[in-house]
């Protein structure tokens, strides 16, 4: 008889911890499809004076990260990667970007053969070659296939339960239709989009917008700046797409992964947040400075993102078709005042045939 589909999470911050009240919920309401248990990995802390894991597995909250919503039972915290994977077959990946490798090394071996991946990151690699998605990080030092699921899913939002939408990129229909019982609820609708690459790349480039919306409302702008700058964005996450990864789909962009999280991340998301705090400072505080101060051990993942962009369009000579990004990482890196985004925008010419090239 074939093992039943067993689901772990790895990583259990803000985000990782609202999935697992979903993927926890579901596991136990479709028994005929899932193992009851969800194990989640927890990178060990000590919240006071206790381990994480053990907070998790005795009150059934993440206290730290997603404090006054309670898991459910079936969600067990192991501090181990190969623990929380052990037997499982849909490993769900949702931790900052950086500790993906670290995380992947420790899992060769101890998988499950018919074992695949979904990554609900949002972030970029970049080699010699050119951008490498997270999701390609995985299947390569995995050997699984790897799904991802982007939205705009501001992670405390659909804690309370409030309806949104997700996206998931497949390439294999049958994962994602299992997939879709893994995560969807009355209040999180998911659809699909047979585009791994767009999907992922938007969940990636939107955080760098989200730093040039925040400098807008640090600026004390209106809602007209605002919603130019996330035009522009768009624009911008559209061309980058469309030349550095191949058939990538316009459709992908309409999807709630593309417009509807560029939306909610330039509005409501922590890059945003941390942007608006770094515009008002006037220089007198960094990025890392803000992301120690204001968000309480989450990362910031918009900055690295900006880092890594830039240095692929500047090595390949299209900084001026990247004006958008190209300012946010001045902005954020080299010391250019707040205010230098607009000039920067305000020299490009705009496009008369209503076309994006
Ligand atoms: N929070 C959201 O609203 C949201 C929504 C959609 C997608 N995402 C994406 O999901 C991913 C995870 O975000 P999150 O909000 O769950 O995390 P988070 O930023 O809230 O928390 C940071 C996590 O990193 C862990 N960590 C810290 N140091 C570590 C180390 N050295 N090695 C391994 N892990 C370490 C912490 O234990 C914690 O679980 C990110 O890529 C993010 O962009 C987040």
């Amino acid at each position: 008889m074939a093992a039943k589909n067993k689901i772990a999470i790895l990583g259990s911050g803000n985000w990782g911890s609202t999935v697992a009240r979903i993927a926890g919920g579901n596991a136990a309401r479709h028994s005929n499809l899932f193992d009851a248990e969800v194990r989640i990995w927890v990178y060990e802390e000590v919240v006071n004076g206790r381990k994480l894991t053990e907070i998790i597995n005795t009150e059934h909250e993440n206290v730290k990260y997603l404090p006054g919503k309670k898991l459910p039972e079936n969600v067990v915290a192991c501090p181990e990667p190969q623990e929380a994977a052990a037997g499982a077959n849909i490993l769900i990946f949702v931790l900052p970007h950086q500790f993906v490798k670290g995380l992947c090394a420790k899992l060769v071996g101890h998988l499950r053969k018919d074992a695949f991946a979904v990554s609900l990151i949002k972030g970029v690699d970049f080699d010699e070659g050119g951008v490498v998605l997270i999701s390609e990080v995985i299947r390569k030092q995995l050997g699984v296939p790897c799904a991802v699921l982007m939205g705009a899913n501001v992670a405390n939002e659909i804690a309370e339960e409030q309806f949104s939408e997700a996206t998931i990129g497949y390439r294999d229909e049958q994962h994602a239709q299992l997939l879709k019982h893994v995560f969807q609820t009355h209040y999180f609708r998911i659809a699909g989009a047979p585009d791994v690459a767009g999907v992922e790349i938007c969940g990636a480039l939107k955080n760098i917008v989200a730093l040039a919306a925040g400098f807008c409302d640090g600026m004390g702008l209106g809602n007209n700046t605002k919603a130019a700058v996330i035009r522009l964005g768009l624009v911008e996450m559209i061309r980058f797409a469309k030349h550095y990864l191949e058939n990538v789909r316009d459709a992908t962009f309409l999807q709630s992964c593309g417009v509807a999280d560029l939306i909610t991340t330039c509005y409501g998301g922590r890059n945003r947040r941390c942007a608006e705090v770094f515009a008002r400072s006037q220089g007198a505080k960094t990025f890392e400075d803000i992301e120690q101060e204001v968000l309480n051990g989450q990362k910031l993942q918009g900055t690295l993102t900006a880092k890594d962009v830039h240095a692929i369009i500047k090595r390949d000579g299209l900084l001026e078709r990247f004006r958008l990004f190209t300012s946010v990482y001045e902005i954020a890196f080299c010391g250019k005042p707040v205010a230098s985004l607009l000039e920067d925008l305000g020299k490009q010419e705009l496009n008369m045939n209503g076309d994006i090239s």
